[in-house]
């Protein structure tokens, strides 16, 4: 049996505990937060519903869950800002990572982290759920048999309103240091998607504006991507639309189909056609309802950690993707023009208004 240890027991930890609950192969041994209440309670949920007494270490200082020995796998749903050093840490200490979106908020350290993963031999997985969705799958299965043809364009909106509690709650959120920006904190798992089914991103041009000033990151952001396979793309995303959340959406144009999926809870097939392949469009629908994506996520991680699959559809690698691009959007941004990539350097701190205005000091 394997032992998880979670470090942050704050919203986001509860899908954790809940899938936890629902593997056979994993347990939860220890946990880890800086408020004892919350390690408390995520530790008095998943024992009242595994209907069981066993023993889960807590710890206030996460450090000790890492070196915990009975820990195989740790997860981290701690604040977006301490990601990838805790990550670098724990797999330095020979732990297999299950971390939340983003992998970091740097170039740096998202490199550093897949250089660890491949030197330590330890599996990466970055919380991109959405890749797992059934119907997510399906479509990336279908693009990749080839009946959709050549990739041509695709498009992302997010349409989301977070009021000013949201960012109260959680002082980390909306700081360009800690959490990121909309982009990464809320854009980052369509603009994932939009890379996984429409191929590696060569430049990308784009802007970003700041509605609301109770906060210091970006409330929207636009953006045009040029694919390697000379596909087009387009981000639109925005954190105050009134008066509550419209939702999310993809739009996918290829050679012999297109495909839009939207709705509140992403859930929906608005538009479905792929030339001659009728029986594909209903296996589609079939798939709408499928929300069961952090159970598959977990499943193939585990069977990645146990060697029972090579590659990891979400790995470190593959974490760092739409990170780059958000973070070229980003720099385009700041210097008015088209960023190529790979990056050397970027890093969510040099969006700070008071960093900016110091390195313009320099
Ligand atoms: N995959 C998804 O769809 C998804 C959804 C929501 C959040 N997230 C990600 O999950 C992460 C957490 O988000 P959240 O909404 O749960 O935040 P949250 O503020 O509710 O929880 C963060 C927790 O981390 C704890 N913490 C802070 N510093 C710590 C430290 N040094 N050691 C141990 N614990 C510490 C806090 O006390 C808090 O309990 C973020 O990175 C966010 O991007 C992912």
């Amino acid at each position: 049996m394997l032992k998880a240890g979670i470090i942050g027991c704050g919203y986001i930890s509860k899908k954790h505990l809940d899938t936890l609950l629902r593997i056979d192969r994993v347990e939860l041994g220890a946990v880890s937060d800086v408020e004892q209440s919350r390690m408390q309670a995520a530790c008095d949920y998943y024992k009242k519903h595994k209907k069981t007494d066993t023993t889960i270490r807590q710890h206030t200082n996460y450090i000790d869950l890492i070196q915990n020995k009975e820990i195989d796998i740790v997860v981290i749903a701690v604040i977006s800002g301490l990601h990838s050093k805790i990550a670098k840490e724990a797999l330095t200490a020979g732990k297999h990572v299950i971390i939340e979106k983003p992998l970091a908020l740097s170039i740096k350290d998202s490199n550093e982290i897949i250089s660890l993963s491949a030197l330590k031999k330890k599996r990466v997985l970055v919380c991109h759920q959405l890749r797992f969705r059934p119907i997510l799958s399906k479509i990336k299965e279908i693009i990749e048999s080839g009946y959709l043809g050549r990739p041509c364009m695709g498009s992302i909106s997010v349409r989301i309103n977070r009021s000013e509690d949201y960012y109260e709650a959680a002082p980390w959120r909306g700081s360009w240091d800690q959490d990121g920006g909309m982009l990464i904190n809320q854009g980052i798992h369509m603009v994932d998607l939009l890379i996984w089914l429409l191929g590696d991103v060569q430049s990308v041009y784009g802007d970003v504006a700041s509605v609301h000033s109770h906060k210091e990151t970006e409330d929207l952001a636009a953006g045009i991507l040029h694919f390697t396979n000379q596909a087009k793309g387009v981000i639109e995303v925005n954190s105050i639309t009134k008066p509550s959340n419209q939702g999310y959406s993809l739009s996918l144009f290829f050679e012999k189909g297109s495909i839009t999926l939207g709705g509140k809870g992403f859930d929906q097939l608005e538009h479905c056609f792929i030339e001659n392949r009728e029986a594909l469009v209903q296996e589609l629908e079939l798939l709408c309802a499928n929300k069961d994506e952090h159970f598959i996520m977990y499943q193939h991680f585990i069977n990645a950690v146990e060697d029972r699959v090579d590659v990891l559809r979400m790995d470190a690698a593959e974490g760092k993707k739409a990170l780059e691009a958000i973070f070229a959007l980003y720099q385009s941004s700041k210097i008015g023009l088209p960023v190529q990539l790979p990056l050397e350097h970027f890093s969510t701190a040099s969006m700070s208004v008071s960093k900016r205005k110091e390195d313009s000091n320099d």
